[in-house]
């Protein structure tokens, strides 16, 4: 397998090397901006790793791998303006750097860009690369949805909370994982093991964001802090301190306070709690659950260290 050095070069290469127009600047600037702007490049690097891990040319995954990473970034531009975050990767978000209505179309060129890289893959295996490509954005505009519609709520459970994160998250990791796998024409049992990776993996990293979204250091993770508690995110934070203390923490949400004493008092219900520990203890648990999906499975050590590696980095990443 290649290394993941390799790996990131190669994606960060392919990424800088996508060309747009100059016309109209106002669709087009945008996504550059959003695409230049750096982040993990996680899910194009998972694609190249699995069709690498494979024994398989890392060329004919690429236009997955960036299928995947503009698919991403364009729910960034929309799941920004529906959280009304003015900061990502450490700059205004594209509806304060522009507005509301750039963030839209230029989104939706995105998702049309995204589409058109998935129907570059190896002709034989395209089809299938789509369909896992179209179900899966569909699930992730449900669990967007999901997510929204837990804002106004106040009795939605853990179990609610995994399947909306499994959704608007965690489904996007694993189609990124098992499209490696379908270019590298692998038995479906291989493919499965990979996606099944990838899903437990992105439940760790969606509960490491909200984790970081409340303890996370602003500089650091890019994002402005304190965000969830402001929409009064349905997270496994929040669903806990509610279903322990609730009369507490709901005159706190129906009080009228400023947004930093909002964020204050909430954060002192979970530092109360322990939330802080007992969240990060079920992060290492869906992180071990990521590995034990490929144990079945004939890999290289290299490649098993790679898979190993990522998932407990997953676990104290700090953006
Ligand atoms: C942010 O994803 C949205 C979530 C699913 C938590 P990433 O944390 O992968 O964002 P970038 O691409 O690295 O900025
Ligand atoms: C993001 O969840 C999920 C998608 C973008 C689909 P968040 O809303 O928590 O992501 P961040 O924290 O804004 O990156
Ligand atoms: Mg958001
Ligand atoms: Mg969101
Ligand atoms: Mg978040």
């Amino acid at each position: 397998m290649l290394s993941p050095d390799i790996i990131s070069d190669r994606v960060a290469e392919a990424v800088a090397s996508i060309s747009y127009p100059a016309q109209p600047a106002g669709l087009y600037e945008p996504i550059a901006y959003t695409l230049e702007s750096g982040g993990k490049r996680l899910r194009p690097q998972l694609t190249l790793a699995v069709c690498s891990a494979l024994g398989k040319d890392i060329d004919i995954a690429m236009n997955a791998a960036l299928g995947v990473e503009v698919f991403h970034n364009f729910t960034l531009l929309h799941d920004d303006v529906m959280d009304a975050a003015d900061m990502r990767r450490g700059r205004p978000t594209v509806q304060i750097r522009w507005n509301d209505n750039s963030a839209i179309l230029s989104g939706d060129a995105m998702l049309t860009m995204a589409t058109s890289y998935i129907a570059k893959t190896p002709a034989a295996v395209m089809p299938e690369a789509m369909k896992l490509f179209n179900r899966t954005a569909m699930e992730v505009y449900e669990g967007q949805q999901y997510d929204m519609d837990f804002e106004n709520r106040t009795d939605v459970t853990v179990g609610q909370y995994m399947e909306m994160i499994r959704l608007k998250t965690s489904v996007l990791i694993g189609c990124a994982c098992r499209l490696g796998a379908v270019v590298a024409e692998a038995p479906d049992d291989v493919a499965q093991a990979f996606y099944d990776y990838g899903v437990n993996l992105g439940l760790a990293f969606q509960l490491r964001d909200d984790w970081l979204d409340t303890y996370g250091d602003p500089l650091v993770f890019g994002k402005q802090i304190g965000g969830d508690i402001i929409n009064a995110k349905k997270t496994w934070l929040l669903i806990t301190a509610i279903s322990e203390c609730r009369t507490e923490l709901l005159d706190i949400l129906a009080e009228d306070l400023e947004p930093q004493e909002r964020i204050n008092q909430v954060r002192a219900v979970y530092d109360r709690l322990n939330l802080k520990d007992r969240c990060h203890d079920l992060i290492v648990r869906y992180a071990d659950m990521a590995v034990r999906s490929l144990e079945n499975i004939s890999l290289g050590n290299d490649a098993r260290d790679y898979f190993v590696n990522l998932a407990e980095r997953s676990i104290d990443r700090n953006y």
